[in-house]
């Protein structure tokens, strides 16, 4: 796999589209990889501001260069009604970034996976569904994604499904207690593919020292990722993190055979699309 950068994934799809059947699939895919391109191309233009002023409010100024771009527009009606009528149900607020009591939160004691960035919400949605004695926090902060989420939610009657539509890192550091999660995934988190951009991404030592406590001792941290580069730098901070062992079998790559618990999520279809490998990882604290 290469890490095709943005404008060559459109090419290539420019490209396809033209020998293959103009598809309104097609189409679809290429809005969507410009729509990474803008996406992006704003993170570039505005991460010196960000980090200048995040960087300065944080005892963590690592922590606060943002791993994402707020998306404008594209809000469905439903989804706007989601976020008025659903929140009261699905929505835990954290504005005042207390700490969280998952017990009073959920109504019940039960193993806690806590998903950050579930995008839409479709992946996240169907693990809680096939997991009903777990609860699920999930974190993400696009909100149409968390409207589509709560709606998913409402459909299925689920009742082991809470959102929090905020930055996970202030989650991570304010609201939630060491050893109180069972679970920590993150699915496909943006790749910003270019070297100037790595330091927006999610995952790095920092991140780890972080989020490690936050496991109870046996619990798990799962990622996966389409991006070979980022699936390495993945793999290298989660072996360098002290307290953290790889589920991975002795003399392999290091990373695990896809897990069957791990439904296929949108990006991973868009990766597979773009003809770009996936790398599961499940690491356990000791
Ligand atoms: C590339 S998408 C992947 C979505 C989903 N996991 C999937 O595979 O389809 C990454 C998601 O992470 C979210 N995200 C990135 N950084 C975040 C943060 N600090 N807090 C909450 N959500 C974040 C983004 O809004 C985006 O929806």
């Amino acid at each position: 796999m290469t890490d095709n950068a943005p404008q060559q994934n459109i090419t290539n799809l420019e490209e396809n589209k033209s020998t293959t059947t103009e598809t309104a699939a097609a189409e679809a895919q290429v809005a969507e990889a410009a729509e990474t391109i803008a996406t992006t191309d704003t993170a570039n233009t505005a991460a010196p501001a960000d980090t200048a002023e995040q960087g300065a409010k944080s005892e963590h100024p690592e922590y606060r260069m943002r791993s994402y771009v707020l998306r404008t527009g594209r809000i469905t009606n439903a989804q706007t009604r989601a976020l008025e009528e659903l929140s009261p149900k699905y929505m835990v607020d954290v504005s005042d970034l207390k700490l969280l009591d998952p017990t009073a939160i959920f109504g019940r004691e039960a193993p806690l996976v806590v998903e950050i960035g579930f995008g839409m919400g479709k992946a996240f949605i169907e693990m809680a569904a096939n997991d009903p004695d777990s609860n699920y926090l999930g974190i993400e902060v696009h909100a149409p994604g968390v409207g589509a989420t709560m709606l998913l939610a409402e459909e299925q009657g689920l009742n082991n499904v809470k959102v929090i539509k905020h930055d996970a890192f202030d989650v991570l550091t304010k609201c939630l207690a060491p050893e109180s999660l069972d679970v920590l995934q993150i699915f496909f988190p943006d790749p910003w593919p270019k070297a100037r951009q790595h330091k927006r991404r999610l995952v790095n030592p920092q991140f780890l020292e972080l989020v490690t406590p936050l496991l109870k001792h046996g619990g798990q941290i799962r990622m996966a990722t389409d991006w070979q580069n980022y699936a390495e730098v993945m793999l290298e901070c989660l072996t360098n993190a002290p307290g953290l062992k790889n589920t991975a079998p002795e003399g392999s790559d290091g990373f695990v055979p896809r897990p069957a618990w791990r439904p296929l999520t949108k990006f991973e279809q868009r990766g597979e699309r773009l003809g770009h490998g996936i790398w599961d990882l499940v690491f356990i604290r000791d």
